[in-house]
């Protein structure tokens, strides 16, 4: 059985296209290979100033994991900052990492152009992402597409140490989602948390309401024939609905006599109705707390066996112990 390995970004409550795009692939995923799912909370460091966020976007990612079912007794979900081992091992990449390796990486050049803050975490931040990885024997690594240059990262880090070194580290691959699903937002944009275009699954209906009715449309009339293949509201709606649903509320786009706001009205139902089960799980963990922190703890005893076991043939090999 492969170790599949992944960090999640816990930049707040999961919205509908990390739903989607992550956490659903990867609980199926889970279901037949042993994984292990962690939360960057050291990585969030890099951007995060206030305490009460940092928590509060911890455990509400980790509310969002648990309430769509992940089988934490198969599987190992933690906090990154409860293995503070990683951050050891760290230091030890660094120190045969290229500089210019990570001066090159684009996600890093992108951050410097667009963040007045740029700080050194950002600039390691690939180095700490392949600690994550080689740390936990990780076979293989589902990631975006925009993670593959750190993953290649990762892979050369690893290969280079066991190189110098002798043979310490699993060499991780990379895997993509085939569908490779583009979640589009409210205005038709990828949804992402920075654009500010996301549908919160986790919120109460009203505020859900006011999200899905900014979705932006053309400005056919309620009487007008629709094409539901350039409609934002449909193209969400088709990454929820079962078959028949979606040919049906194709049909009304078609017939006419059908508004936007009818639609919109569709979507508002259908993802009450699909994640109602995880909706109410989420605020029942929101409210106790307790019940995550000690999901997490379970996880951590875990993943800390292996980091222990990994870390100390570390030494070992660099003339620590
Ligand atoms: N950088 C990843 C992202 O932005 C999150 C992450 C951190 C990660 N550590 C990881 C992903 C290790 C995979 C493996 O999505």
């Amino acid at each position: 059985m492969s170790r599949i390995l992944t960090g999640i970004q816990s930049s707040g409550t999961p919205h509908l296209g990390n739903v989607l795009g992550a956490i659903l692939p990867a609980i199926e995923l889970s279901k037949k290979n042993e994984s292990f799912l962690f939360i960057a909370d050291l990585h969030a460091l890099t951007t995060v100033r206030n305490k009460n966020i940092l928590k509060e976007n911890t455990l509400a990612t980790a509310a969002a994991w648990l309430a769509f079912g992940l089988d934490t007794k198969k599987n190992t979900l933690y906090r990154q900052s409860d293995i503070p081992q990683v951050t050891e091992l760290m230091w030890y990449l660094n120190c045969i990492t290229p500089y210019p390796m990570l001066a090159n990486a684009h996600s890093f050049k992108d951050k410097a152009d667009r963040l007045s803050d740029v700080n050194a975490g950002l600039f390691t931040y690939p180095v700490l992402m392949a600690a994550d990885i080689i740390l936990y024997n990780a076979d293989i690594v589902p990631v975006g597409k925009d993670q593959l240059q750190h993953l290649e990262i990762t892979r050369d880090i690893a290969t280079r140490f066991n190189f110098l070194f002798g043979d310490t580290f699993v060499i991780p691959v990379a895997s993509t989602d085939k569908n490779n699903l583009i979640i589009p937002g409210t205005d038709g944009q990828k949804m992402s948390k920075s654009y500010n275009n996301y549908i919160n699954i986790f919120e109460s209906e009203k505020v859900l309401k006011k999200q899905i009715m900014n979705i932006v449309t053309d400005s056919k009339s309620l009487d007008d024939p629709k094409d539901p293949d350039t409609c934002n509201v449909f193209q969400i709606y088709k990454l929820i609905g079962s078959q028949e649903q979606i040919k049906d509320l194709s049909a009304k786009y078609k017939n006419g006599g059908f508004g936007y706001g009818h639609a919109k009205n569709a979507l508002l139902e259908i993802i009450i109705d699909k994640f109602k089960k995880p909706r109410s799980k989420f605020h029942e963990l929101m409210n106790n707390q307790e019940i995550i922190e000690t999901e997490l703890l379970k996880g951590s005893e875990k993943a800390k066996a292996v980091a222990d076991s990994v870390l100390n043939k570390v030494k070992d090999n660099l003339g620590l112990n």
